[in-house]
């Protein structure tokens, strides 16, 4: 079976976890701190913090904000469930609008759109990889939340998604970009944020129980003692997964290289597929990062258990929330959000994908739309 989505690890990664399992020391330590730098570094990011996953982080976000309870934070529709978890699990209401056809990203005035006088926040999610036009949100002047779990390496007018609004979250979970089995990282304007987020991210107290102890035997003859400085849930990355980072950092550029050459391959042989819309480029000056390639179709159901019975798994990203009873929402009417939910496919683009693996899944879709 032909994936949809994938990582690609190797013999690097494999020793950096050896030597960190070595250490005996596989929890909470000093190759985050490695990670955090080396990362900030490779991505121009002015502040940065290592989590144990995007959806924690995307509810820390929120949290940082510190807006006032049962604000309304308005998000799009299109989006993975995280993003209006993370508004509830805050004290808030998420709000959600619609999203352009074409680019699949949320545009100002669907913002605009469902803007009240409990406004106080904005969530932006960078679909695919493919940059939000920022510039405009900016300037309705609110804080803004910058989804960029699908959008490392990713930029807008030269500037790294995730770090052109207040808050911005990326995620490192099993299929993105760059993996670290699970986890996810936060970057914020203000560096008292990231400050605040180091501290939240373990139960609130800041350092790990060593490091404080450590720190505390200097000056206090209790050193088991610490300072909680307010209440959070645990969201510590491990020496594990950043060990994992840090090869990942070394192999990004390959891995980018490899998904834009996919990328190119079906932007050029899907052109002529009859129906087909293919998804848009990066504007000029932007940076696509190329997370997944989602097209629509037609006869969007058909296609997926054509190819499923091909052996390759499609899938869609996203079923619309608003759609979702949880959310009490189903009333609203997305027009856009309902068209993509009825015939959008993110079709397979990762960096395991063979040539082979790539020529067959253009002529599976050439074959099924009766090009071939
Ligand atoms: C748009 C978006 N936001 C947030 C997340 C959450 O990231 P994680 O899986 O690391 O919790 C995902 C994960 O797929 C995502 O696609």
């Amino acid at each position: 079976m032909i994936s949809v989505f994938g990582s690609l690890v190797g013999e690097e990664e494999i020793a950096n976890v050896t030597v960190c399992m070595r250490s005996q020391w596989m929890g909470f330590g000093k190759n985050v701190d490695v990670f955090e730098a080396k990362y900030m570094e490779k991505y121009g990011l002015p502040t940065f913090a290592m989590v144990d996953s995007g959806s924690n982080a995307l509810f820390m976000a929120v949290t940082l904000l510190d807006l006032p309870r049962g604000s309304e934070v308005i998000l799009p529709s299109f989006t993975w469930v995280s993003c209006a978890q993370a508004i509830v699990l805050a004290g808030h209401k998420p709000v959600f609008c619609d999203v352009d056809l074409s680019t699949m990203n949320v545009r100002c005035e669907d913002i605009q759109a469902v803007i009240t006088d409990k406004t106080a926040a904005i969530m932006v999610v960078h679909y695919a990889g493919l940059a939000v036009d920022m510039d405009p949100i900016l300037a309705l002047g609110y804080p803004v939340i910058e989804d960029a779990a699908h959008a490392l390496d990713s930029t807008y007018k030269g500037k790294p998604c995730g770090a052109i609004g207040d808050v911005g979250i990326y995620s490192y979970d099993a299929v993105k970009n760059l993996t670290v089995g699970e986890g996810g990282g936060i970057t914020a304007r203000l560096p008292a944020h990231i400050a605040r987020a180091k501290v939240m991210r373990y139960c609130g107290i800041g350092k790990s129980g060593f490091d404080s102890a450590v720190a505390n035997a200097g000056t206090k003859s209790r050193w088991w003692e610490y300072n909680i400085q307010e209440p959070f849930i645990k969201m510590l990355p491990t020496n594990m997964a950043a060990s994992i980072g840090l090869a990942q950092l070394d192999r990004i550029d390959s891995l980018q290289a490899r998904r834009k050459i996919i990328w190119d391959t079906y932007q050029r042989e899907l052109a002529a597929v009859p129906g087909l819309i293919n998804p848009p480029e990066a504007e000029p000056g932007d940076r696509h990062s190329y997370f997944t390639y989602c097209i629509r179709a037609p006869r969007r159901d058909e296609l997926a258990h054509y190819l499923l019975s091909e052996q390759i798994y499609t899938t869609l990203r996203y079923h619309p929330l608003h759609l979702s009873p949880l959310y009490g929402q189903m009333d609203l009417r997305l027009p856009n959000s309902e068209t993509l939910n009825a015939d959008a496919l993110s079709i397979p683009i990762h960096p395991r994908m063979s040539d082979d693996d790539v020529a067959k899944v253009i002529e599976k879709i050439s074959v099924f739309s009766g090009r071939k």
